[in-house]
């Protein structure tokens, strides 16, 4: 496995490598990251990684400063994972001075996260659209755990050209249903056993959803109502939308998913389940 700090260095390598596939992470790696990158180095035959905490898609009140980090860490179990190139830059690296332009994404990056988190699908799609022209590998890998990250993607992908696959991989769960985050750490132990209530609320709507449930209102009343009842009523969204949109609608399509966003004392959770 070989490790670059610098863009030039990075391609130097990368020239030897005729396909690649590529998992774009955060580090405080997590099973959920690794299993994207086994997946992409088995469909691709190789697989590249970037480590960057990129402080352009976080908000001035957000968490970047205490957002965890462990490069040790990560380069020890993307290692034995199977990473063939690690992508390590630091900010100045990807936002020199005179750095000025960003991709704002409409349609899909207006709704939800779009609406509590100003700025942050730009500064997504700004840093991604940068990794993707430095690895230019055939596919990258996502987890729907972001569902709707995971949908501006493939926007801004499909209306800027950029010739790479999107692959979306399934949810990596906890014993007991907690969607695995790199944030998950930050959780006091209380809020951590309370924290399971996410993927509960998510099932119940499931639930009703598959018995033939349509009424939006319906939904999402059932899944507040199990945050809660468990203790977690910091709700900054309980909602049906439809998955292609991101749009509510009423009653709610066949083609509907499932999202939450709760606020566990200093940790913002998310969670999602395709209805
Ligand atoms: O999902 C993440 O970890 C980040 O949003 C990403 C895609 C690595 C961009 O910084």
């Amino acid at each position: 496995m070989q490790v670059f700090e610098t863009i030039g260095a990075f391609r130097a390598a990368r020239v030897a490598y005729p396909t690649l596939g590529f998992v774009p992470t955060m580090g405080f790696l997590h099973e959920g990251h690794l299993g994207l990158v086994r997946r992409a180095k088995a469909e691709n035959g190789a697989v590249a990684v970037s480590i960057f905490v990129n402080p352009t898609q976080f908000g001035p009140n957000e968490d970047y400063a205490s957002y965890p980090r462990d490069p040790e860490r990560d380069l020890a179990l993307l290692k034995e994972a199977g990473a063939d190139l690690v992508f390590l830059p630091t900010p100045d690296v990807l936002y020199p001075p005179g750095s000025a332009t960003r991709i704002e994404v409409g349609g899909v990056a207006d709704e939800l996260e779009g609406q509590s988190r100003p700025g942050h699908f730009s500064g997504v799609a700004t840093v991604v659209t940068k990794l993707f022209n430095i690895v230019q590998p055939q596919r990258a890998y996502f987890g729907q755990k972001d569902a709707q990250q995971c949908a501006v993607v493939r926007r801004f992908v499909a209306d800027l050209d950029i010739p790479v696959e999107i692959v979306v991989c399934e949810i990596a769960r906890e014993a007991d249903g907690l969607a695995r985050s790199s944030r998950n750490v930050r959780l006091t132990a209380e809020n951590r056993q309370k924290a399971s209530a996410l993927f509960q609320a998510l099932q119940e709507a499931e639930q009703l959803f598959s018995s033939g449930e349509r009424d939006t209102d319906v939904l999402e009343n059932a899944m507040r109502i199990v945050l809660t009842k468990t203790g977690l009523p910091d709700i900054d969204y309980a909602t049906v939308v439809n998955a292609e949109t991101f749009r509510r609608e009423e009653p709610c399509s066949d083609n509907a998913v499932a999202l939450l966003a709760v606020q566990a004392g200093a940790v913002r959770l998310i969670d999602n389940m395709p209805l």
